[in-house]
């Protein structure tokens, strides 16, 4: 079963959006295997967007994730990694589609409300930048019969 990394980046706990975009992927069926309420620091902050070093956004972008809380996550399920990129919607919440979570929630790019991972290898590394082997769970969650054969 895929693992993907989320983030509910510091404007997403501010604006008390944290249940909401929560219950999405609850309610999509996906299970969820690790939590944590934390403010990121510079160090990790840089890891996190290394890929981004360079560019433009790329300070301001580590400025922004270091402002305040945030929620990092670790949820499972079928083709999770792309499944939730499609509800988080486009980078640029300008372009992301109205039933999305930026869509819902967002305006503008510098303030996207939410992180995940977008491969893979992205999501083994972030999860494991987040978290310890022992936080991430494995467990029987009710009902996983009723959601694919
Ligand atoms: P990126 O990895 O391209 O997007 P995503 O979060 O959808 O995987 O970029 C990382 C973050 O950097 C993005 O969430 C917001 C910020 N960013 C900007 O501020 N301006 C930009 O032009 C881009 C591409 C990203
Ligand atoms: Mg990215």
């Amino acid at each position: 079963m895929e693992r993907t990394f989320l983030m509910l980046k510091p404007d997403a706990v501010q604006r008390g959006l944290s249940g909401e975009i929560i219950s999405r992927f609850e309610k999509k069926g996906f299970k969820l295997a690790a939590l944590k309420l934390l403010q990121v620091g510079r160090n990790l902050a840089e890891e996190h967007y290394k890929e981004h070093k360079g560019k433009v956004f790329f300070e301001p972008t580590v400025r922004y994730i270091m402002s305040s809380p945030v929620i990092a996550m670790v949820w499972e399920g079928k083709n999770v990694i792309s499944l939730a990129r499609e509800m988080m919607g486009a980078t640029n919440p300008a372009n992301a589609g109205p039933g999305s979570i930026r869509g819902s929630y967002a305006m503008d790019i510098s303030r996207n409300i939410i992180h995940g991972s977008d491969s893979v290898e992205s999501a083994e590394r972030e999860i494991s930048l987040y978290f310890h082997p022992e936080e991430v769970l494995t467990y029987k969650k009710a009902g996983e019969e009723w959601l694919s054969e």
